[in-house]
């Protein structure tokens, strides 16, 4: 039922603000994180980890990129992020202090499922991120964080998406605490905007309308650009698989370093490109290598849309559109920012009249490697 929304995605996008309450609920108690499904992934186990390796698969990788410099930055441990694929079928160097995250909505993608079953053969420990409840990669996990945001129905994945990213983000808070790598002021720092993040969510919502209207003015467009830095990247990336999911218009991300190593060739007058800007006040030089790449890309003729924090008036000058949000701290922001790219998609397919919930050649679960 779409509950009187046009689409699925529609209601999807528009129920982030809850399935995030869900996603935390219960699970963050007088400052500190509890999650009691780890099953067997006790403090014992998870202080001895070196590694940690997260597998997954379009939207569920990005979630997984994202979140990797939140868990690094928390618990001190590496993370590396690889396509399930990509990962069953190489000969990766696993030891049993490896810690194997796959990170599933459906908890039935085949590609993801296989190199769950792979890592167990090899006596690494399988921790699950999903939004399904009973499916089968929790199932064949040692633990698992389900993410709660509510059955998805559209293919393209959208709370589901921001859900990923809150449950390894608590994941990331749980281990470093118990590694103690984190500061009990850190902890609580992160908690309590953590729970800030649903009533930031249904701000962000509010720029609706103005994503309506530049899709409108998009509709004939065919190929846009995603750039990010940092946390800001795999946003640009995910942005990016939106578009071309629903939108069947060409589109690519870049790490917005990478511009001058190649992509730069690409922009030539009228060329839109979304930017993902980082906040100015909490890291001054990320946010000065970003309006630069503005620069550089607006002098060679690029029309600049930039997803940028409220009130940040250094973009304003080179920027042919600025799409407002919500203060944030960095590793928060890029669950706002993703908002108004998954309305851009969902508005531009709308405007070209196609079908938002079931896009041509693409279904929901990936049964089949
Ligand atoms: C993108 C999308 C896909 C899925 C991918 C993994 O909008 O829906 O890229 O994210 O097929 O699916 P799950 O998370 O079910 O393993």
């Amino acid at each position: 039922d779409k509950g009187g929304w046009s689409s699925f995605m529609a209601k999807e996008i528009a129920e982030q603000p809850d399935a995030i309450a869900n996603t935390l609920r219960g699970r963050i108690v007088e400052g500190a994180v509890e999650i009691p499904e780890l099953g067997s992934l006790g403090p014992d186990i998870l202080k001895d980890i070196d590694r940690i390796v997260i597998i997954a698969c379009g939207t569920a990788a990005y979630a997984a990129s994202t979140a990797k410099y939140a868990i690094e930055a928390w618990a001190r441990v590496p993370v590396d992020v690889e396509l399930s694929h990509e990962f069953r079928y190489r000969t990766p160097v696993l030891s049993a202090r490896t810690l194997l995250i796959s990170v599933s909505q459906s908890g039935e993608t085949m590609d993801t499922l296989m190199a769950v079953k792979y890592a167990r053969d090899a006596g690494v420990k399988t921790l699950s991120v999903c939004n399904t409840q009973s499916a089968t990669i929790p199932r064949e996990s040692d633990g698992v964080i389900y993410t709660h945001a509510g059955p998805e129905v559209a293919v393209a994945s959208t709370k589901a998406f921001v859900a990923q990213i809150v449950a390894l983000y608590l994941f990331g808070l749980h281990l470093g605490t118990v590694r103690g790598t984190l500061s009990t002021e850190g902890l609580h720092d992160m908690t309590r905007q953590l729970l800030a993040l649903p009533e930031k969510l249904a701000e962000v919502l509010e720029v609706t309308d103005t994503v309506r209207q530049l899709a409108h003015w998009m509709a004939d467009t065919r190929s846009v650009l995603f750039l990010g830095r940092h946390v800001g990247y795999p946003i640009a990336l995910e942005g990016a698989l939106k578009l071309k999911e629903i939108s069947y218009i060409h589109a690519e991300g870049f790490a917005a370093g990478e511009l001058k190593h190649g992509p730069i060739a690409l922009i030539e007058p009228g060329q839109p490109v979304f930017v993902v800007v980082p906040s100015p006040r909490s890291s001054a030089e990320l946010h000065s290598k970003i309006v630069s790449n503005i620069q550089e890309i607006r002098a060679r003729g690029a029309r600049v849309i930039a997803i940028a924090e409220k009130g940040d008036a250094a973009v304003l000058p080179f920027a042919d559109e600025v799409i407002p949000v919500p203060l944030a701290e960095p590793l928060i922001q890029p669950l706002l920012s993703v908002v108004p790219l998954q309305l851009f998609a969902l508005e531009l397919s709308t405007a070209k009249g196609l079908d938002v919930d079931q896009p041509r050649n693409l279904a929901k679960s990936v049964t089949v490697e």
